[in-house]
């Protein structure tokens, strides 16, 4: 017995010390930290770019690829402001070498095309990011014979980067001979995707990432938990109820430190204090107003409308049932984002942060989606939290007339519909597991007349 103590006390003394040495490790090369929120939303860091891909060869991706990449990352919808060399949602940080990241904005920022104006929405979805595609270029890109050290270094000279005799050992001797068996291990981890619907713009899956990391193989079913981007301001009056779509957990702090590991953080490099911050920023950052003409007239009629049909008993501030969840068996909604959160994944979630002071236990099991407030809803198409129905009149009319395919990624916005119209683009097929566009039949058999007003009175929220 004594032997076994001493076994155990030195096994934790070797675990401790190993995690303070990666965090030595690091230590001299600070995270991208920026005095401005919103520069830290859109440019900082979260710690996420540990094992990202390596920036001396990323920031050449788009040269070396250019067939493929004609606008470059923007070409994945990555949007990137004048004046700043990366676009937003991605951080660099020196981890041994520089490494880009995503960040908070990654997911949480998107843009708007209206009457020949564009506008930058911090906070909402990030419709048009087709990250599922970004990853998969790069797992790509990592294996493809025209991606070699030699390129790097005549596309960084020809882009007046020429690199050093130092910066070009390295990367012939240490970032590349890694990267094989780094990109090679992520293709392999995402091998479930294969089953399941494309993702496309706008989305995630929200439970497989999650699966894949405990174990519990996805790669041998068809379960599915893909998500729309949700918008994330004004968090202030979302605290009392339950987060995330499905409402499986009410602390800040564990939805917090999820986002960040599901961005790609690891525990023992969490940026804390950047996440509290954004955090705290977020709980009064104001939704967008409808940023054109809104009839004020017709949107007095249709809040009558609204008033009359109860919305706002589970959509509205000082609603009784806002923030908790209705059962699916009453709502209709697609099922599998809510089933794929299980007791298992429970015990599972109850595990992560062993050891740290803010260890997860809070997460639970529901039965259906979180009633949320509508606050600048004309910016969060397509709607529904798998995304499956591109406009305020598409999820007025009922479900068989909803559109069964449609186009997403586009960020042309609709002023009679409400949502994006895309003409082209991502081939959205609700027939698909996971994208099921039926349920909520709140408001789809109001006369026809009335729809328009509500959807005007809509856009005011
Ligand atoms: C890879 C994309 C991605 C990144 C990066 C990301 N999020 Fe999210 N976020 C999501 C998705 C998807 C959901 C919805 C998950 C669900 O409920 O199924 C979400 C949910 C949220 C919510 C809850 C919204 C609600 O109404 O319940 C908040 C708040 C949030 N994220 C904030 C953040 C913050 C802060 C960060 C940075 C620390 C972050 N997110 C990073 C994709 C992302
Ligand atoms: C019993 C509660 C309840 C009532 C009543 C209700 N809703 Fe909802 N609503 C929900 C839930 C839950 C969701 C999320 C469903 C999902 O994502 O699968 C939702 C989603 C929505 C969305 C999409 C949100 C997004 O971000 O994609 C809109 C818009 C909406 N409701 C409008 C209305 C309107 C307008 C009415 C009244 C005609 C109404 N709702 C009545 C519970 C309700």
């Amino acid at each position: 017995m004594k032997k076994l103590i001493f076994v155990a006390f030195f096994a934790l003394l070797g675990a401790a010390l190993f995690l303070e040495f990666k965090r030595l490790t690091i230590k001299p090369w600070p995270a991208t930290h920026f005095e401005e929120i919103t520069e830290h939303f859109k440019y900082g860091s979260i710690g996420a770019e540990v094992d990202g891909f390596p920036y001396a060869i990323w920031r050449e991706l788009p040269t070396i690829f250019a067939e493929d990449l004609p606008r470059g990352f923007a070409e994945f919808g990555f949007l990137t402001e004048p004046g700043h060399d990366l676009p937003i949602g991605i951080s660099v940080r020196r981890v041994g070498v520089e490494r880009v990241g995503f960040n908070c904005g990654t997911c949480h920022v998107s843009t708007y095309r209206l009457e020949g104006r564009e506008g930058l929405v911090l906070g909402a979805p990030a419709n048009a990011l087709d990250l599922q595609a970004y990853i998969a270029f790069l797992t790509r890109a990592a294996r493809d014979e025209r991606l070699t050290a030699d390129a790097v270094i005549e596309a960084a000279e020809a882009n007046g980067r020429t690199p050093g005799i130092w910066q070009k050992i390295v990367l012939r001797f240490v970032v590349f001979p890694r990267l094989e068996d780094q990109v090679a291990g992520l293709a392999k981890s995402l091998a479930w995707m294969d089953n399941r619907a494309p993702h496309g713009p706008g989305r995630t899956d929200a439970g497989n990432f999650w699966r894949e990391r405990w174990g519990l193989e996805p790669a041998k079913d068809t379960r599915t938990g893909t998500v729309d981007f949700p918008s994330v301001w004004n968090q202030r009056i979302r605290l009392d109820g339950w987060f995330h779509w499905d409402g499986n957990n009410r602390s800040l702090d564990e939805r917090n430190i999820s986002a960040a590991l599901a961005g790609g953080a690891p525990e023992w490099l969490l940026e804390r204090h950047a996440i509290g911050r954004i955090s705290d920023w977020l709980m009064n950052f104001p939704a967008p107003a409808y940023p054109a003409e809104i009839d004020a007239a017709l949107a007095d009629q249709g809040a009558a409308v609204y008033a009359r049909e109860a919305c706002g008993t589970c959509h509205d501030p000082g609603g009784a049932m806002l923030g908790q969840v209705t059962s699916n068996a009453a709502l209709g909604t697609d099922p599998e984002r809510t089933l794929l959160f299980d007791d298992r994944m429970v015990r599972y979630f109850e595990r992560v942060g062993e050891g740290y002071s803010w260890q997860f236990d809070n997460y639970r099991v529901t039965d259906g989606y979180a009633n949320m407030p509508l606050d600048g809803i004309w910016m969060r198409a397509p709607y529904l939290h798998n995304g499956a129905v591109p406009t305020l009149a598409a999820l007025l009319a009922p479900p068989e007339a909803r559109p069964e395919t449609f186009y997403r990624g586009c960020v042309d916005f609709d002023p009679v519909a409400v949502g994006f119209t895309c003409t082209g683009g991502f081939a959205f097929d609700t027939t698909r597991i996971g994208n099921g566009k039926g349920g909520h039949l709140y408001g789809t058999a109001l006369p026809a007349a009335e729809k328009p007003a509500l959807i005007e009175y809509l856009k005011t929220l």
